[in-house]
């Protein structure tokens, strides 16, 4: 490990700056309260986050506004994305896969665990008034989020049982702010009702692409000797999110589209803003742990690229 991660802070450069305030934004308007014990509204947060949000989007839109605006042919658009979208094939997670010490499968886990938005919640949120059909699905999915009513199955807590039985610490001052961009990119969107469609679409390209690097880091726990129950939320990621992204893009994705052609460019856009932020966690992720650059844990092989699909 190039240095010691789990209480070094990391160098504050503008970007730094404007996502540790975001999350913290983030933190205080998602975190329920009474009205006396209640921060004071940071407008200048509020304001920073939509030019942030608003300059991620035009980044992406004109790519996205090459995606077809027909929902048979968005959606073929859409599952292409698994294998030429921004961060896909990234070397990280075959190397986690197979390579990773245990300090440095920690040191990723931490950074994913602090950015880690909480998918049951962005999804509450995206499915307000949505239309029945969208929020029917929106709904189910929810509702795997929940264990379907079993505590011992809710998708947070199989996350912060891995967290636990590794130790990890996971805190926003020993975080990456790319891992900080990706979580308050999800936040924003879910939270502006401007943004729903392509909140629609980050949400849904996680289910898409989620599933490949959840198997490879289910099998980097499994060689590092940590046990079935704390790996279970990467192992069950690998399989669950396959069906939840075939009946997103089904009953959530088409419908939309379908009943409105100019969401199409909106979901892409929300998409492609996503899958741009998980490639910058994980070109920052190879960088700090010397992966593919002959750093303290390269192999000079990191093998074969794989499929992110299993
Ligand atoms: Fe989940
Ligand atoms: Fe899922």
């Amino acid at each position: 490990m190039p240095d010691d991660c789990s209480s070094a802070t990391v160098d504050l450069s503008g970007e730094d700056i404007l996502h540790r305030r975001l999350a913290a934004f983030n933190r205080a308007r998602m975190t329920p309260c009474l009205p006396e014990d209640a921060v004071v509204e940071d407008l200048a947060a509020l304001s920073a986050e939509l030019a942030f949000l608003e300059h991620a989007r035009l980044q992406v839109a004109n790519q996205a506004a090459r995606a077809p605006c027909e929902p048979a042919n968005f959606a073929a658009w859409f599952e292409r994305l698994v294998a030429d979208g921004p961060g896909q094939q990234d070397a990280l997670f075959p190397w986690l896969a197979d390579s990773a010490p245990m300090d440095a499968m920690c040191w990723f886990l931490t950074q994913e665990v602090a950015g880690e938005a909480g998918f049951e919640d962005l999804t509450a949120l995206v499915q307000v008034r949505m239309p029945q059909r969208a929020k029917l699905e929106l709904a189910r999915n929810y509702w795997d989020e929940m264990g379907r009513g079993h505590a011992r199955g809710m998708h947070g807590p199989l996350l912060e049982d891995l967290a636990q039985a590794l130790g990890l610490k996971p805190a926003i001052d020993t975080t990456v702010w790319e891992s900080l961009a990706l979580a308050n990119t999800l936040a924003g969107l879910a939270s502006h009702r401007r943004y729903a469609f392509q909140a629609i679409g980050a949400l849904g390209v996680i289910e898409l692409t989620a599933p490949g690097r959840a198997a490879m880091v289910a099998a980097g726990l499994e060689r590092l000797g940590v046990a079935a129950r704390a790996r279970h939320y990467f192992a069950l990621h690998a399989v669950l999110d396959i069906r939840h992204a075939a009946t997103w893009l089904a009953e959530v994705i088409r419908p939309l589209i379908e009943e409105d052609s100019r969401r199409a460019c909106a979901i892409a856009e929300g998409a492609l803003m996503r899958l741009n932020c998980g490639a910058a966690c994980f070109r920052r992720y190879r960088e700090r742990l010397g992966v593919g650059c002959g750093g303290p844990y390269d192999d000079g092989d990191a093998g074969p690229i794989r499929s992110m699909r299993t």
